[in-house]
């Protein structure tokens, strides 16, 4: 360990700092932190001042990824983050963990003057909560944030390119925030599990072998509103009832393949009135298989239903791809050289896909990369009652410096 904490020390501040950014919330009762929210900004200045003391220096790019560099005896780059955007109503873990585990091991680390130029990246947007669209803060890093991303629009009609100037940033400049090519050479991803794999094999680490593919669509159910009172049943172009019977068929669909996932989680009822027949329904879907042809397959079954059931009840339904990311294996150099390190620390990593997408998904664009979880207690995420356990959190601490000290040395 460099001059600074002790591990348990260290695993103690990271913890005590997933709390207190648990504070930088949009909403008073619970954690909801979206992407160039103002609570972004009171999360950055926590940050910002903590990957300081870490003796790290500090930027933010055009895009509001904060970063943190210690600069090495060369420009090649290790990268290793997460992202600090969060889901409505989140847990205090996701995305924010992997980010105070990669400062604590700088801190650890600190006074060594490595290889290789390390940065420790806290990704503005990977949720895709706001924009719908995932992954806007790695886009950025790997060159991929284009007009297009730029002119998403948000609930308030608000684009991304306006949200960057509101946070004080320039939209023109975010070509800028890319990494040169060939940069960074690896990245590095520590994420809670999210999922019950870890918990039920009781084992606190997880070495990523792949991260899942994903769709995300959103569909337009269009049917007539009517009178609650006196539209009869057989007159009616119901769009909920339409989409009451689709969200069923999704449900079945992914219940017939154990490792498809299927899911509308945003739904939208206009006029949404108690004594109206919905005329227009939105709703989002969510189809993800670590198989990605098999994906494509589930996408377009759904999309037939989609059209037979809408025909049915005399609806219009429109389809509209919102993102798709195909399944991305993590390197299996970089992974071994993960695995290596967790043995070597004493402790048992199991391997495993993940259901959950993440940065290091982007980054596999540009470099190897390497994702190590850590059990979530009851695989729950997504949800206040997120958990983690102080041991695995310590355990992971310690891989990551033993794992980053080698990396950072690397030829
Ligand atoms: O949706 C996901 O898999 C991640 O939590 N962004
Ligand atoms: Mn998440
Ligand atoms: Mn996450």
């Amino acid at each position: 360990m460099g001059d600074g904490m002790s591990l348990d020390a260290l695993t103690d501040t990271v913890l005590a700092r997933c709390e207190a950014l648990a504070s930088c919330s949009e909403a008073p009762d619970r954690l909801t932190r979206r992407f160039l929210c103002p609570a972004m900004r009171s999360a950055h200045e926590l940050l910002a001042s903590w990957m300081r003391d870490a003796g790290l220096g500090v930027r933010v790019d055009a895009v509001g990824n904060l970063i943190g560099r210690r600069d090495g005896q060369t420009d090649r780059i290790v990268a290793v983050g997460s992202h600090i955007d969060t889901v409505p109503n989140a847990g205090r873990y996701d995305g924010v963990l992997g980010v105070l585990l990669g400062i604590a091991a700088m801190d650890a680390l600190r006074g060594i003057t490595f290889r290789r130029t390390a940065d420790v990246i806290a990704f503005a947007e990977e949720e895709g909560v706001r924009f719908g669209v995932p992954y806007l803060g790695s886009r950025a890093v790997v060159g991929r944030l284009g007009p297009a991303e730029l002119a998403l629009t948000d609930a308030d009609g608000i684009s991304v390119a306006r949200a960057i100037e509101g946070f004080g940033l320039d939209p023109s400049a975010t070509a800028r925030a890319a990494y040169p090519p060939g940069q960074p050479e690896a990245y590095l991803e520590a994420h809670i599990e999210q999922g019950p794999v870890l918990d039920e094999s009781g084992l606190g680490l997880g070495i990523v072998t792949s991260i899942v593919g994903q769709t995300r669509l959103s569909l337009a159910w269009l049917g007539r509103s009517g009178h609650a009172g006196t539209e009869p049943m057989r007159h009616r172009r119901d769009a909920l009832a339409g989409a009451a019977e689709f969200i069923a068929a999704v449900e079945r669909l992914a219940q017939a393949d154990p490792e498809l996932r299927a899911t509308v989680g945003n739904l939208v009822v206009t006029p949404n009135a108690p004594n109206v027949v919905p005329g227009d329904v939105r709703l989002s879907l969510d189809v993800r298989h670590p198989v990605d042809e098999v994906r494509r397959q589930a996408v377009d079954q759904l999309r037939t239903w989609a059209r037979d059931i809408a025909g049915r009840r005399r609806l219009t339904v429109r389809v509209d791809p919102i993102a798709e990311s195909a399944a991305v294996a993590c390197d299996a150099g970089l992974t071994d050289r993960l695995a290596a390190a967790v043995a070597a620390e004493g402790l048992t990593g199991v391997r495993l896909s993940s259901g959950a997408g993440h940065d290091a998904a982007v980054l596999a664009e540009r470099c190897p990369v390497a994702l190590l979880f850590i059990r979530s207690p009851g695989g729950l995420s997504h949800h206040p009652d997120e958990a983690v356990r102080r041991e695995d959190v310590r355990a992971a601490l310690s891989v990551m410096i033993r794992f980053l000290r080698l990396e950072l040395d690397r030829e």
